[in-house]
């Protein structure tokens, strides 16, 4: 299948977000990122509360009726009594993707002893790949580092 480009969706868990209480920029850093490295003919971005049938349910969405082929998740992956995201992702991935979540994190441990605390999980859901990210923009820029090379491979691999 010859491709023009990919479609980028980026989901950022943030309840005070969500409430517009906060701006959040990890989102926006995303599509910044990705862009510079895959061809990208749509992105999409969303920003929801802590909830994970509301994220299961636009995951599921975006990958299986939508068509999105990256979605990349920011926020939501420690340990707070709010931090769904990692649930959510793995109650909708049909084959989970360890080699992403270990380069994350071997990324992450090289610049913060914090990185252990993120349970980010990596996957795909029919031909989308799903990755989860922390919700720091220092945070995405660092864990998006070791997987840009390897996004167009594995989305091929999919089709
Ligand atoms: N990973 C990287 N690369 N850089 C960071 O600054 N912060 C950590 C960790 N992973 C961090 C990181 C911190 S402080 C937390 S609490 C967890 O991610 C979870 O973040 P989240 O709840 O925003 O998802």
């Amino acid at each position: 299948v010859i491709r023009e480009g990919y479609a980028l969706a980026w989901i950022t868990l943030s309840d005070k977000g969500s409430q517009g209480k906060r701006v959040d920029e990890s989102g926006p850093l995303v599509g910044t990122l990705v862009a510079e490295k895959l061809v990208l003919n749509f992105v999409q971005g969303f920003v929801i509360p802590d909830d994970v049938f509301q994220l299961k349910g636009l995951l599921a969405d975006l990958a299986l009726n939508q068509g999105v082929d990256l979605i990349l998740t920011t926020g939501g992956t420690g340990v707070g009594p709010r931090d769904v995201t990692p649930e959510a992702t793995l109650a909708v991935i049909e084959k989970r993707l360890p080699g992403y979540e270990r380069a994350m994190t071997a990324v992450s441990l090289v610049k913060t002893p914090h990185g252990a605390i993120s349970r980010a999980v990596a996957g795909t859901l029919g031909q989308a790949v799903i990755v989860n990210m922390p919700g720091s923009p220092k945070a995405v820029a660092e864990c998006l580092e070791p997987l840009l090379p390897t996004f167009r491979h594995t989305l091929e691999k999919l089709q």
